[in-house]
């Protein structure tokens, strides 16, 4: 029998409550999969509270999640591509948050050898989306990119592969987090009154800003974007809207490939998540009110 953690209707995070499940054996290309760890992102308590309720309707009950990593317990029959006891990353549709799940082999892929199941369950959707970004930037190491809200898990994730790309590194982030930026070899700058001239005289050092991605899209991050950098095709943002429409800056394209080339710079050691919260599965709620305050660093996981 296994756990979900599951909604009947928008509400804050106290509407989650958790149940057993029974689940049908693996069908033709489908694999079980025991959960053993989730990652927690902002769209998760968005989904709850009904912020995307008109561009994601969900039926109820529904199940929150888009990510996991775990071990594969059951295979579908006539199947070769997974076997009994192989580590697998899931990224799909919501339904992370439960302890096992019937799924489809081509929302799996493998954990690459040195990669954590704790790590590996952070990398799709941050990991990917920081990829994606980069790639779509076509960053490489003429580059100085600068990256807003840089010790998120998009940000964080992204400060690091951009490096991996050869570039240098301008991020932004509260007072709290300009020594992680340091660690993670990033020149920080604080945002709020001044980002701008800050991000310049930050540029005396790093040299001069090609590149961007936005990962807050705030009234105040595009408008330093439009400021900086005169060829706006080289800035892209995760958070798509009105005023980063306005300003031309383009929306992320995820990649196809994108989670298993981001988790092969996981096991090169060149992409390691900061895990700044772990909650058991149970305690998803609590899980999401710290995802929405805004300020996580890295990531945070929950463990079935
Ligand atoms: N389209 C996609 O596929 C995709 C994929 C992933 C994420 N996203 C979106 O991208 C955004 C970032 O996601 P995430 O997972 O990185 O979120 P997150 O982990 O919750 O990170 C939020 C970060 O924002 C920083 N921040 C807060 N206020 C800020 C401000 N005014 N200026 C600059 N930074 C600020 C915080 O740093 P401090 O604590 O230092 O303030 C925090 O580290 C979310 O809106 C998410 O929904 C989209």
């Amino acid at each position: 029998m296994s756990t979900r953690i599951y909604f009947t209707g928008y509400g804050e995070p106290t509407v989650l409550q958790v149940g057993p499940e029974e689940l049908a054996p693996p069908g033709p290309g489908q694999v079980r999969v025991q959960f053993r760890a989730v990652g927690v992102n902002p769209a998760d308590w968005r989904l709850v509270t009904g912020v995307l309720k008109d561009s994601m309707p969900l039926e109820f009950p529904a199940v929150p999640g888009s990510e996991a990593a775990g071990v594969v317990t059951e295979v579908g029959p006539a199947f070769e591509g997974f076997s009994v006891g192989d580590e697998v990353i899931w990224n799909g549709l919501p339904g992370a948050y439960r302890t096992e799940a019937v799924l489809s082999a081509d929302q799996l892929t493998p954990v690459p050898v040195g990669v954590s199941l704790e790590q590996a369950a952070c990398i799709p959707v941050a990991g990917g989306a920081a990829f994606s970004a980069l790639k779509q930037l076509a960053v490489g190491p003429d580059d100085v990119v600068l990256i807003h809200a840089a010790a998120g898990g998009v940000g964080s994730a992204a400060v690091q592969i951009a490096q991996a790309f050869g570039a240098g590194v301008i991020g932004t982030a509260s007072e709290d987090n300009q020594d992680y930026l340091r660690e993670l070899g990033a020149f920080p700058v604080t945002y709020g009154p001044g980002l701008a001239e800050r991000i310049r005289a930050a540029a005396q050092d790093a040299g001069p800003v090609t590149a961007v991605l936005d990962a807050v899209g705030t009234e105040e991050s595009v408008a330093a974007t439009v400021g900086l950098l005169s060829d706006r095709s080289r800035a892209v943002t995760t958070v798509p809207g009105t005023r980063s429409e306005e300003a031309g800056i383009a929306s992320v394209q995820l990649q196809e490939g994108r989670i298993w080339e981001a988790a092969t710079l996981a096991a090169e050691g060149l992409l390691t998540f900061t895990i700044s919260g772990r909650f058991p599965l149970i305690e998803a709620a609590d899980a999401l009110e710290a995802s929405r305050t805004g300020h996580v660093r890295g990531k945070i996981v929950l463990f079935p």
